[in-house]
């Protein structure tokens, strides 16, 4: 007899539920030798390999400045893969793959390598994998090259879908630098793209964590009654890094921690958390309540900025055990920089599942732990019942969500301690991906690829999504730009970041949940 989903043991129900492989297309790669393209994508096509999520008919183009020929790139691919594969690289799974990649150097601005481009598509059609006239450009680029490499593909008729054929745009984030440059952006990017031809990536949202933050919130009868400002004191949401900002000095500098995981990463995970039940899965539905929830952040006034918006930069300190150097003494770093590298805020949701609960986020680099989570803090329970026994105090319940390194949910509450006094304790009821699901290795971008090649646009994020976030971080920017950090460095490396941080929860008096390894 055959067992149904629901009777199957967790692991076995993963396995069964392996989607098809996707259609046939050929990937473009701008960037192609770039630090995303190894570290990243290759090992998430490895991964989908694997899994049987590519056609047959499946190509690659990398696209790029070095001067390579077909050969050389597959190699530099294959070492590249060898280094940052997820897991043990099975030399056929391999081989099935390079086999499939092509390369073409030039110029991004230069009309003469869309034409080239356009003819190496057809040659690979033609010679080995029937694409179907399906591309699949993903621009791993600088954000300075977005507009002109949808202006040249627009120009030489790449971009345009004929005889059911499908041409989308895959792009890395940052999507514009603030509100302005992203609504230039979309502009100019729909003048040669519609909408569903367009995909904004966020790479939190190939997170099973972060997408299962849905499907814990709608799929369980017993948390959504209680998600509201009724019985919700506070949410806290911590993104912290160990890593400082390694090789991308350059980069980050230019963008800060408020740019490059603010309106993106941090927004994500407050939508997901905070939004109203989507009235179906389609990816309409779902971005616009997402959508809704970023409209409804109170707007920061100048003044709430200096209240309620920290921000910060490490100096020397010691990472687990590891000495660390000050930011400002980083590889291109500018040794009186005023970038920062921590971000606190504190936001406000007006609607009226959330008016009057804090939403408190924190985010930094070379902290002391790397730990991203949700924590959820339920009001407290009257103590009215113990007020004639030794208990003085009474734990508030938190539901955490874990997102990475650990990946699961756990809910914190008091139970008695055994013994003939009245006494409470915390205790934690856990459940963790591992132990359920087994182990998954990716990079995150596997579903975010298969989906894009399926045309799936759910874990992207629409043009209204992204104007809104920028549009929340815009008036930070401002008061920031306009009043330089007179205390930078302000935390050491390997601490949880400035006491500005810790007073802006302690104001109003809450704490940051203490985060140990
Ligand atoms: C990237 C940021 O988008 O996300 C990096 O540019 C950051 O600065 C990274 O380190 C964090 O991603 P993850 O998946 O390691 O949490």
């Amino acid at each position: 007899m055959q067992q149904t989903e629901s009777e199957m043991p967790a692991k076995d129900q993963a396995l069964a539920s392996s989607p098809p492989p996707a259609g046939p297309c050929a990937m473009v790669i701008f960037g192609g030798t770039g630090d995303l393209a190894g570290r990243k994508l290759f090992p998430a096509l490895y991964n989908m390999v694997k899994s049987k999520l590519l056609s047959q008919d499946f190509a690659i183009v990398g696209v790029g400045r070095n001067d390579y020929t077909h050969e050389q790139y597959r190699q530099v691919m294959k070492e590249k893969l060898q280094s940052f594969a997820t897991s043990a690289v099975d030399p056929a799974l391999r081989d099935w793959l390079i086999k499939r990649v092509y390369y073409l150097a030039g110029d991004f601005s230069d009309p003469q390598l869309y034409l080239r481009l356009k003819q190496t598509l057809v040659e690979i059609a033609q010679k080995d994998h029937n694409l179907e006239g399906n591309y699949f450009f993903y621009l791993a680029t600088s954000p300075a090259f977005f507009g002109t490499i949808v202006d040249q593909l627009g120009a030489s008729g790449l971009a345009k879908e004929v005889n059911g054929q499908w041409r989308r745009v895959v792009f890395e984030k940052p999507f514009g630098n603030d509100l302005q440059s992203a609504k230039e952006l979309n502009c100019q990017v729909s003048k040669v793209l519609a909408e569903r031809q367009i995909f904004r990536i966020d790479h939190y949202l190939g997170k099973e964590t972060v997408q299962n933050i849905l499907v814990f919130r709608f799929s369980n009868g017993i948390f959504e009654p209680i998600w509201n400002r009724r019985y919700i004191d506070h949410i806290q949401i911590t993104v912290a890094e160990t890593v400082g900002v390694e090789k991308r000095g350059g980069y980050f500098d230019m963008a800060g921690t408020l740019r490059d995981m603010v309106p993106n990463h941090l927004f994500q995970l407050v939508s997901l958390t905070t939004m109203e039940p989507p009235i179906s899965f389609n990816p309409g539905s779902v971005h616009d309540e997402q959508s809704k929830i970023l409209h409804a952040i109170q707007p920061f006034r100048d003044e709430d900025v200096l209240h309620y918006a920290i921000r910060g930069q490490y100096d020397a300190g010691l990472v687990k055990g590891e000495r660390v150097p000050a930011y400002r003494a980083e590889e291109g770093v500018p040794p009186d920089s005023k970038t920062e590298t921590f971000v606190a805020l504190k936001l406000m949701i007006d609607n009226w599942r959330w008016a009057g609960v804090p939403i408190y986020l924190r985010t930094g680099k070379s902290l002391a732990e790397r730990r991203t989570e949700i924590a959820v803090q339920f009001k407290r329970a009257p103590l009215v019942l113990f007020r004639n026994t030794p208990v003085s105090s009474l734990d508030a319940n938190q539901l955490i969500i874990h997102i990475s390194p650990d990946e699961g949910i756990s809910l914190r509450f008091g139970a008695k301690i055994p013994g003939a006094q009245m006494k409470v304790g915390a205790v934690k009821m856990s459940f963790n991906y591992l132990d359920y699901f087994g182990a998954t290795a990716n990079t995150g971008y596997e579903v975010l690829l298969y989906d894009g090649i399926m045309g799936d646009q759910t874990l992207y994020q629409r043009a209204d999504m992204v104007e809104a976030g920028w549009a929340v971080v815009d008036p930070i920017l401002d008061v920031w730009k306009a009043l330089s950090p007179r205390n930078f460095p302000n935390y050491k490396a390997g601490s949880w970041g400035p006491e500005e941080a810790t007073n802006v929860m302690a104001r109003d008096g809450r704490s940051w949940r203490e985060i140990k390894e």
